[in-house]
């Protein structure tokens, strides 16, 4: 995994804790002397570790840090590869572009990027089905990522979830609903 996701886990334990804790997190869970830098690639058994010692920390479940930590990774993904998706204004435009046109772009940007494969086919306005398959099986990071989509371009979604890799199929289904937030539901 690209150091730019381990920096944004950082930074979201840095919102909840202080640096002395990340550092024991580090300490605990990564060769000694860890620094990550954004373009470099770290083991993917290294973040799985770093998670797991949050979650024994703050008694939550795996799949509860992981969407919350994917809602984060968005707008950091956001802020640091602007050069790739300042163009997108729209959720949907964003989500329909993100195997083709995203994560194309970001293998350019780093050769051999760990990305996973994606389909996305928009059914009806409102509704965009998501095939997802990945050998890191990160489905529920997608979501997050889906939830931090909608919350940075003020939408209203809700995601099925019926086909998992997690639970023996060959891919993710992962059925997109959404629609426009209107400012006074918002409060
Ligand atoms: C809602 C939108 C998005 C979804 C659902 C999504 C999904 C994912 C997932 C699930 C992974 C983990 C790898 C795996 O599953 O095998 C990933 C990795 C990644 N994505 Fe996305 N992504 C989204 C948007 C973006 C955006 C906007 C960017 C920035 C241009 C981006 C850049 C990356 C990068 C840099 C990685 C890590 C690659 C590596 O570690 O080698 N993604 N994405």
């Amino acid at each position: 995994m690209k150091g730019s996701i381990f920096q944004a886990l950082e930074s979201l334990v840095l919102q909840h804790r202080d640096m002395g804790y990340w550092n024991a997190l580090l300490v605990k869970n990564a060769p000694k002397g860890r620094c990550y830098v954004s373009v470099n690639d770290y083991p993917d058994a290294e973040l799985n570790a770093l998670v797991a010692d949050i979650c024994e920390e703050l008694e939550l479940e795996q799949a509860v840090v992981i969407s919350l930590f994917g809602r984060h990774l968005f707008s950091h993904l956001m802020q640091h590869y602007q050069v790739v998706v300042s163009r997108y204004q729209h959720f949907e435009a964003l989500i329909l572009n993100i195997h083709n046109v995203i994560h194309k772009e970001v293998n350019k940007l780093h050769q051999g990027a760990n990305l996973p494969t994606m389909r996305c086919m928009m059914i009806e306005p409102g509704y965009i089905e998501m095939h997802y398959s990945s050998p890191r099986k990160l489905c529920i990071l997608a979501e997050g990522l889906i939830y931090g989509a909608a919350e940075h371009f003020n939408m209203q979604i809700n995601i099925e979830h019926p086909q998992c890799q997690h639970r023996g199929d060959a891919e993710c289904t992962l059925n997109i609903y959404y629609k426009r937030l209107k400012s006074h539901d918002r409060s």
